[in-house]
Protein backbone atom coordinates (compact mmCIF):
# COMPACT_ATOMS: atom_id res chain seq x y z
CA UNK A 1 0.00 0.00 0.00
CA UNK A 2 2.77 1.87 0.67
CA UNK A 3 4.69 1.34 -1.96
CA UNK A 4 1.81 1.74 -4.16
CA UNK A 5 1.12 5.30 -1.91
CA UNK A 6 4.78 5.94 -2.83
CA UNK A 7 4.24 4.88 -6.37
CA UNK A 8 1.36 7.06 -6.94
CA UNK A 9 2.75 9.72 -5.00
CA UNK A 10 6.09 9.58 -7.38
CA UNK A 11 3.54 9.24 -10.74
CA UNK A 12 1.30 12.53 -9.24
CA UNK A 13 4.83 14.45 -8.99
CA UNK A 14 5.96 13.13 -12.14
CA UNK A 15 2.87 14.11 -14.00
CA UNK A 16 2.57 17.05 -12.52
CA UNK A 17 6.01 17.93 -13.20
CA UNK A 18 5.04 16.98 -16.74
CA UNK A 19 1.87 18.88 -16.64
CA UNK A 20 3.73 22.05 -15.18
CA UNK A 21 6.12 21.65 -18.42
CA UNK A 22 3.07 21.28 -20.79
CA UNK A 23 1.46 24.31 -18.97
CA UNK A 24 4.70 25.97 -18.97
CA UNK A 25 4.79 24.80 -22.80
CA UNK A 26 1.31 26.15 -23.71
CA UNK A 27 2.08 29.13 -21.67
CA UNK A 28 5.15 29.43 -23.71
CA UNK A 29 3.55 28.99 -26.84
CA UNK A 30 0.70 31.51 -25.54
CA UNK A 31 3.68 34.19 -24.43
CA UNK A 32 4.34 33.79 -28.10
CA UNK A 33 0.73 34.38 -29.81
CA UNK A 34 1.03 37.31 -27.45
CA UNK A 35 4.38 38.28 -28.57
CA UNK A 36 2.23 37.97 -32.01
CA UNK A 37 -0.06 40.00 -30.41
CA UNK A 38 2.89 42.98 -30.51
CA UNK A 39 1.67 42.53 -34.23
CA UNK A 40 -0.70 44.77 -32.53
CA UNK A 41 1.61 47.40 -31.57
CA UNK A 42 3.32 47.09 -34.96
CA UNK A 43 0.11 48.18 -36.49
CA UNK A 44 0.25 50.92 -33.99
CA UNK A 45 3.44 51.82 -34.84
CA UNK A 46 2.39 52.02 -38.82
CA UNK A 47 0.76 54.96 -38.59
CA UNK A 48 3.60 56.26 -36.42
CA UNK A 49 6.26 55.53 -39.22
CA UNK A 50 3.67 56.95 -41.73
CA UNK A 51 3.80 60.25 -39.27
CA UNK A 52 7.16 60.41 -39.16
CA UNK A 53 7.20 59.26 -42.91
CA UNK A 54 4.75 62.20 -43.30
CA UNK A 55 7.21 64.54 -41.31
CA UNK A 56 10.27 63.54 -43.22
CA UNK A 57 8.20 64.31 -46.48
CA UNK A 58 7.14 67.85 -45.57
CA UNK A 59 10.88 68.44 -43.68
CA UNK A 60 11.78 67.45 -47.25
CA UNK A 61 9.28 69.82 -48.70
CA UNK A 62 9.84 72.99 -46.38
CA UNK A 63 13.77 73.60 -47.83
CA UNK A 64 11.88 72.93 -50.95
CA UNK A 65 9.37 75.62 -50.38
CA UNK A 66 11.86 77.58 -49.09
CA UNK A 67 14.12 77.32 -51.79
CA UNK A 68 11.17 78.61 -54.12
CA UNK A 69 10.16 81.10 -52.19
CA UNK A 70 13.49 83.47 -52.94
CA UNK A 71 12.72 81.96 -57.34
CA UNK A 72 9.01 83.55 -56.58
CA UNK A 73 10.26 86.74 -55.34
CA UNK A 74 13.42 87.32 -58.09
CA UNK A 75 11.06 88.54 -60.39
CA UNK A 76 9.21 90.55 -58.30
CA UNK A 77 12.95 92.60 -57.73
CA UNK A 78 13.74 92.41 -60.71
CA UNK A 79 10.52 93.63 -62.81
CA UNK A 80 11.25 97.44 -61.51
CA UNK A 81 14.84 97.46 -62.76
CA UNK A 82 13.74 96.36 -66.22
CA UNK A 83 10.69 98.91 -65.96
CA UNK A 84 12.73 101.57 -65.31
CA UNK A 85 15.49 100.84 -67.92
CA UNK A 86 15.52 104.26 -69.71
CA UNK A 87 13.62 104.55 -72.95
CA UNK A 88 16.02 103.93 -75.62
CA UNK A 89 16.47 107.41 -77.86
CA UNK A 90 13.92 107.75 -80.74
CA UNK A 91 14.98 107.28 -84.36
CA UNK A 92 15.88 111.09 -85.97
CA UNK A 93 13.32 111.88 -88.52
CA UNK A 94 14.71 115.01 -89.69
CA UNK A 95 11.67 116.72 -88.50
CA UNK A 96 11.41 120.08 -86.69
CA UNK A 97 10.78 119.22 -82.83
CA UNK A 98 8.93 122.00 -80.26
CA UNK A 99 7.73 121.45 -76.46
CA UNK A 100 4.83 123.59 -75.96
CA UNK A 101 4.50 123.50 -71.80
CA UNK A 102 1.59 125.26 -69.99
CA UNK A 103 1.99 126.38 -65.73
CA UNK A 104 0.09 126.66 -62.99
CA UNK A 105 -3.12 124.72 -63.81
CA UNK A 106 -5.51 122.54 -64.27
CA UNK A 107 -7.82 125.00 -64.79
CA UNK A 108 -11.08 123.09 -65.96
CA UNK A 109 -12.36 125.06 -68.98
CA UNK A 110 -8.90 126.44 -70.34
CA UNK A 111 -6.75 123.76 -69.92
CA UNK A 112 -9.48 121.54 -71.47
CA UNK A 113 -10.01 123.91 -74.65
CA UNK A 114 -6.21 123.78 -75.26
CA UNK A 115 -6.10 119.75 -75.04
CA UNK A 116 -8.74 119.65 -77.70
CA UNK A 117 -6.57 121.96 -79.93
CA UNK A 118 -3.77 119.36 -79.11
CA UNK A 119 -5.45 116.02 -80.06
CA UNK A 120 -6.92 117.91 -83.09
CA UNK A 121 -3.71 118.48 -84.45
CA UNK A 122 -1.91 114.87 -83.11
CA UNK A 123 0.14 117.23 -80.83
CA UNK A 124 1.09 117.10 -77.50
CA UNK A 125 2.50 118.99 -74.42
CA UNK A 126 4.03 118.78 -71.70
CA UNK A 127 1.18 120.68 -68.82
CA UNK A 128 3.29 121.39 -65.05
CA UNK A 129 0.55 120.77 -62.50
CA UNK A 130 -0.09 122.96 -59.02
CA UNK A 131 -0.71 119.91 -56.69
CA UNK A 132 -2.99 122.06 -54.88
CA UNK A 133 -5.10 123.04 -58.08
CA UNK A 134 -5.16 118.92 -58.59
CA UNK A 135 -8.49 118.02 -56.44
CA UNK A 136 -9.95 120.83 -58.03
CA UNK A 137 -9.98 119.50 -61.16
CA UNK A 138 -9.49 115.77 -61.37
CA UNK A 139 -11.35 115.14 -64.32
CA UNK A 140 -9.19 117.40 -65.94
CA UNK A 141 -5.87 115.76 -64.64
CA UNK A 142 -7.39 112.21 -66.13
CA UNK A 143 -8.36 114.12 -69.79
CA UNK A 144 -4.94 115.47 -69.80
CA UNK A 145 -3.51 111.42 -68.76
CA UNK A 146 -5.98 110.07 -71.36
CA UNK A 147 -4.48 112.77 -74.38
CA UNK A 148 -1.20 111.18 -74.45
CA UNK A 149 0.15 114.86 -73.06
CA UNK A 150 2.53 114.77 -70.28
CA UNK A 151 1.77 115.42 -66.92
CA UNK A 152 4.91 117.43 -64.72
CA UNK A 153 5.09 119.04 -61.63
CA UNK A 154 5.43 122.72 -60.66
CA UNK A 155 5.36 122.23 -57.05
CA UNK A 156 2.49 121.95 -54.61
CA UNK A 157 2.24 125.64 -53.56
CA UNK A 158 3.64 127.25 -56.32
CA UNK A 159 6.39 128.68 -53.30
CA UNK A 160 9.61 130.27 -54.18
CA UNK A 161 11.78 126.98 -53.32
CA UNK A 162 14.79 129.09 -53.00
CA UNK A 163 12.78 130.73 -49.75
CA UNK A 164 12.32 127.26 -48.39
CA UNK A 165 14.57 124.33 -46.36
CA UNK A 166 14.24 120.82 -45.14
CA UNK A 167 10.86 119.32 -44.61
CA UNK A 168 9.37 122.43 -46.02
CA UNK A 169 10.99 121.93 -49.49
CA UNK A 170 10.75 118.22 -49.78
CA UNK A 171 6.73 118.27 -49.49
CA UNK A 172 6.61 121.21 -52.05
CA UNK A 173 8.98 118.70 -53.97
CA UNK A 174 7.16 115.49 -53.52
CA UNK A 175 3.35 116.29 -52.94
CA UNK A 176 2.81 116.89 -56.43
CA UNK A 177 3.16 113.13 -57.43
CA UNK A 178 1.57 111.66 -54.46
CA UNK A 179 -1.43 113.23 -55.78
CA UNK A 180 -1.05 112.66 -59.34
CA UNK A 181 -0.35 109.62 -58.90
CA UNK A 182 -4.18 108.84 -56.74
CA UNK A 183 -5.77 109.96 -60.31
CA UNK A 184 -3.89 108.28 -62.60
CA UNK A 185 -1.69 105.40 -63.61
CA UNK A 186 1.39 107.75 -64.52
CA UNK A 187 3.45 110.37 -62.12
CA UNK A 188 5.93 113.34 -62.75
CA UNK A 189 9.08 112.78 -63.89
CA UNK A 190 9.65 116.61 -64.52
CA UNK A 191 8.99 119.50 -62.35
CA UNK A 192 9.64 123.18 -63.21
CA UNK A 193 10.20 125.52 -60.34
CA UNK A 194 8.29 127.98 -59.99
CA UNK A 195 9.34 131.74 -61.40
CA UNK A 196 12.40 129.40 -62.73
CA UNK A 197 13.98 130.11 -59.01
CA UNK A 198 16.96 127.45 -58.84
CA UNK A 199 19.43 127.40 -55.94
CA UNK A 200 22.03 124.95 -55.37
CA UNK A 201 20.56 123.68 -51.63
CA UNK A 202 17.31 123.46 -54.78
CA UNK A 203 19.19 120.94 -57.32
CA UNK A 204 20.48 119.12 -54.50
CA UNK A 205 16.56 118.59 -52.95
CA UNK A 206 14.87 117.95 -55.84
CA UNK A 207 14.54 114.59 -56.94
CA UNK A 208 13.20 115.35 -60.31
CA UNK A 209 15.20 116.92 -63.18
CA UNK A 210 14.31 120.42 -63.11
CA UNK A 211 12.72 122.01 -66.48
CA UNK A 212 13.14 125.51 -67.48
CA UNK A 213 12.50 127.15 -70.97
CA UNK A 214 13.78 129.06 -73.98
CA UNK A 215 10.63 130.55 -75.02
CA UNK A 216 9.12 132.95 -72.88
CA UNK A 217 5.22 134.08 -74.20
CA UNK A 218 4.95 136.60 -71.28
CA UNK A 219 1.49 135.07 -71.87
CA UNK A 220 0.25 136.08 -68.45
CA UNK A 221 1.29 139.48 -68.59
CA UNK A 222 -0.11 140.68 -72.01
CA UNK A 223 -3.25 138.38 -72.19
CA UNK A 224 -3.52 138.93 -75.66
CA UNK A 225 -3.94 136.20 -77.95
CA UNK A 226 -2.03 138.24 -80.74
CA UNK A 227 0.78 138.82 -78.74
CA UNK A 228 0.87 135.32 -77.65
CA UNK A 229 0.90 134.03 -80.76
CA UNK A 230 3.39 136.35 -82.30
CA UNK A 231 6.04 135.64 -79.74
CA UNK A 232 6.04 131.82 -80.32
CA UNK A 233 6.09 132.11 -83.80
CA UNK A 234 8.88 134.65 -83.48
CA UNK A 235 11.39 132.83 -81.42
CA UNK A 236 10.17 129.34 -83.10
CA UNK A 237 13.29 126.79 -83.26
CA UNK A 238 13.90 123.25 -83.44
CA UNK A 239 14.39 122.04 -80.18
CA UNK A 240 12.62 125.11 -78.48
CA UNK A 241 10.87 124.86 -75.16
CA UNK A 242 8.17 127.20 -74.90
CA UNK A 243 6.18 129.16 -71.59
CA UNK A 244 2.80 129.50 -71.44
CA UNK A 245 0.25 129.47 -68.76
CA UNK A 246 -2.92 127.61 -69.35
CA UNK A 247 -4.91 129.46 -66.49
CA UNK A 248 -5.73 132.39 -69.20
CA UNK A 249 -8.69 132.32 -71.87
CA UNK A 250 -6.24 134.63 -74.00
CA UNK A 251 -3.55 131.91 -73.85
CA UNK A 252 -6.41 129.00 -75.37
CA UNK A 253 -7.37 131.37 -77.76
CA UNK A 254 -3.90 131.86 -78.96
CA UNK A 255 -3.27 127.97 -79.05
CA UNK A 256 -6.18 127.54 -81.17
CA UNK A 257 -4.19 129.50 -83.88
CA UNK A 258 -0.57 128.73 -83.08
CA UNK A 259 -0.77 124.96 -82.76
CA UNK A 260 -2.45 124.61 -86.47
CA UNK A 261 0.30 126.79 -87.60
CA UNK A 262 2.94 125.29 -85.93
CA UNK A 263 1.82 122.12 -87.70
CA UNK A 264 1.97 123.88 -90.60
CA UNK A 265 5.47 125.01 -90.21
CA UNK A 266 6.47 121.19 -90.30
CA UNK A 267 6.61 121.33 -86.27
CA UNK A 268 6.37 118.03 -84.38
CA UNK A 269 4.41 119.60 -80.76
CA UNK A 270 6.17 117.00 -78.39
CA UNK A 271 6.28 116.49 -74.47
CA UNK A 272 9.38 117.60 -72.64
CA UNK A 273 10.05 114.39 -71.99
CA UNK A 274 10.31 112.94 -75.71
CA UNK A 275 11.92 116.26 -76.96
CA UNK A 276 15.00 115.15 -74.34
CA UNK A 277 15.27 111.80 -75.98
CA UNK A 278 15.06 113.25 -79.30
CA UNK A 279 18.31 115.32 -78.30
CA UNK A 280 19.82 112.02 -76.64
CA UNK A 281 19.59 113.28 -73.63
CA UNK A 282 18.49 111.36 -70.35
CA UNK A 283 17.59 114.06 -67.84
CA UNK A 284 18.81 113.79 -64.60
CA UNK A 285 17.58 114.41 -60.75
CA UNK A 286 18.47 118.40 -59.37
CA UNK A 287 19.99 119.07 -62.94
CA UNK A 288 18.60 122.30 -65.19
CA UNK A 289 17.26 122.04 -68.39
CA UNK A 290 15.86 124.60 -71.16
NI1 LIG B 1 4.09 129.17 -62.36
Amino acid sequence: MMKKRKNSLYSWIKNGFLGLLILGGLGFALAGCGSSGVSGSETDSTPMFAASAEATVSALEEPESTALSPSHELPKLEAPAVSSEPEPAPEPDGRKKIALTFDDGPNGKTTERILKVLQENDAKATFFMVGNRINTYPDTVKKVYESGSEIASHTYSHFDLTKLNGSTLQYELTETNRLIRALVPTEPKLLRPPYGSVSAAVKNASPFPLILWDVDTLDWKTRNAEKTVENVLRSAHDGAIVLMHDLHATTADACETLIPKLREMGYDMVTVSELLAYQGITPQAGKVYN
